[in-house]
C-alpha cells in the first residue's frame, strides 16, 4: 500500500492491523488504513458496543488527568498513548495548569509520528517510540529524564495497555517498575480489558485479534488488582470506565459490564 497521505513512516506496515489505528478509527479519526477499518467491522460483528467502549476509555482518561491535576500532579507518564486524538493528555492538563509535563510513548510508527507533529513547539511534553515492556528504555530515556523529576509525584497512566501484554512479558512486573520509579503521592491509573463480562464476547475479540498487529490477554479482576501492587486504590475502587467518577457529559452504562473495561486509580503511599 502507498503512502497517499505523506504522514506513514517507513516502517509502518497499513496491511496488517494495529490497535493504536483500529481505536482510531473507532473513536472518529482519521489516520487508520482500510485494513484497520475491516477489522474494526469485524470487532463491530462480535461486539456491537465496541465503539462506545472507546469512548468511555477515552471519557475516563480525561477525567482522570483532571482528578490528578487537582490533586497537585503536574507530570504524566502516558504508558500505550496511542494516536493523538481529541482529549489528549498534554491539553488536558495544561489546560488545568498550565507548565504541567507529559512523556508520550508509545511503539506504533503512525502514533508517534502523529504526535510528534502535535507536538512541535511544546517544550514541555515529548514522545517516545519504546516498548513499555522495557521500563529501563522508557524510565531512562534523556525525554523523560528532562521532563519528569522522579522526587515529586507523577501521574502513571496505563489506558488500555495491560491487556496487550502478554503473560510471558511478566505484566506484573512491568507494572512494578513503573510503580517503584515513581515517589509517593504519585498515582497510576489502568484500564484493563477482562473476560469477567460475559456480555463483552472476550474470547471472540481475542480470536478477532490475532489478525492484528496486537493479541489481546484480557485479565480477570484479581489479576488487574495485582496490577496496582501496594497502592491504595482511591474512591470507588475497580469499577468500570463510566462508573469511574461520572460527570456531566455522560450518563455511566446502565449494565456496567457494557464498558468493557476495568478501570481504577490507585495512589502510591
Ligand atoms: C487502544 S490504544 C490506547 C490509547 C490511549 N492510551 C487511550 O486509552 O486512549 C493502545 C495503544 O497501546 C500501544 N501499545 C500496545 N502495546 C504496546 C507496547 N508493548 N509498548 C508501547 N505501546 C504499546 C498501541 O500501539 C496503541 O497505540
Amino acid at each position: 500500500m502507498s503512502d497517499t497521505m505523506g504522514w506513514v513512516p517507513a516502517e509502518v506496515n497499513p496491511d496488517v492491523p494495529s490497535v493504536a489505528r483500529i481505536y482510531d478509527y473507532l473513536l472518529g479519526g482519521s489516520h487508520n488504513f482500510e485494513p484497520d477499518r475491516a477489522m474494526a467491522d469485524k470487532l463491530l460483528a462480535v461486539q456491537p458496543n465496541v465503539a462506545g467502549i472507546a469512548r468511555n476509555n477515552r471519557a475516563f482518561l480525561r477525567r482522570v488527568v483532571q482528578f490528578m491535576v487537582q490533586a497537585g500532579v503536574r507530570q504524566f507518564l502516558d504508558l500505550g498513548s496511542g494516536i493523538p486524538t481529541a482529549g489528549n493528555v498534554h491539553e488536558i492538563a495544561q489546560h488545568a495548569a498550565p507548565g504541567s509535563r507529559v512523556v508520550y510513548v508509545d511503539y506504533e510508527g503512525v502514533a508517534v509520528a502523529h504526535s510528534k507533529l502535535l507536538l512541535a513547539g511544546n517544550a514541555d511534553a515529548a514522545v517516545l517510540q519504546r516498548d513499555v515492556t522495557r521500563p529501563d528504555d522508557v524510565l531512562n530515556a534523556d525525554e523523560t529524564r528532562s521532563l519528569i523529576d522522579f522526587s515529586q509525584p507523577v501521574g502513571v497512566l496505563a489506558i488500555t495497555i495491560g491487556h496487550y501484554l502478554p503473560p510471558a512479558c511478566d505484566p506484573v512486573g512491568v507494572f512494578a517498575c513503573y510503580r517503584n520509579a515513581v515517589a509517593s503521592g504519585s498515582f497510576l491509573a489502568l484500564t484493563h480489558l477482562t473476560d469477567d463480562f460475559t456480555s463483552l464476547h472476550g474470547d471472540e475479540i481475542v480470536e478477532t485479534m490475532k489478525s492484528t498487529q496486537n493479541n489481546v490477554f484480557p485479565r480477570t479482576r484479581a489479576q488487574v488488582l495485582e496490577l496496582f501492587g501496594d497502592f491504595d486504590l482511591v474512591e470507588p475502587g475497580l469499577v468500570t470506565t463510566s462508573q469511574w467518577h461520572p460527570d456531566y457529559s455522560m450518563a455511566p452504562a446502565v449494565d456496567p459490564q457494557e464498558d468493557g473495561l476495568y478501570a481504577g486509580v490507585a495512589i502510591k503511599p
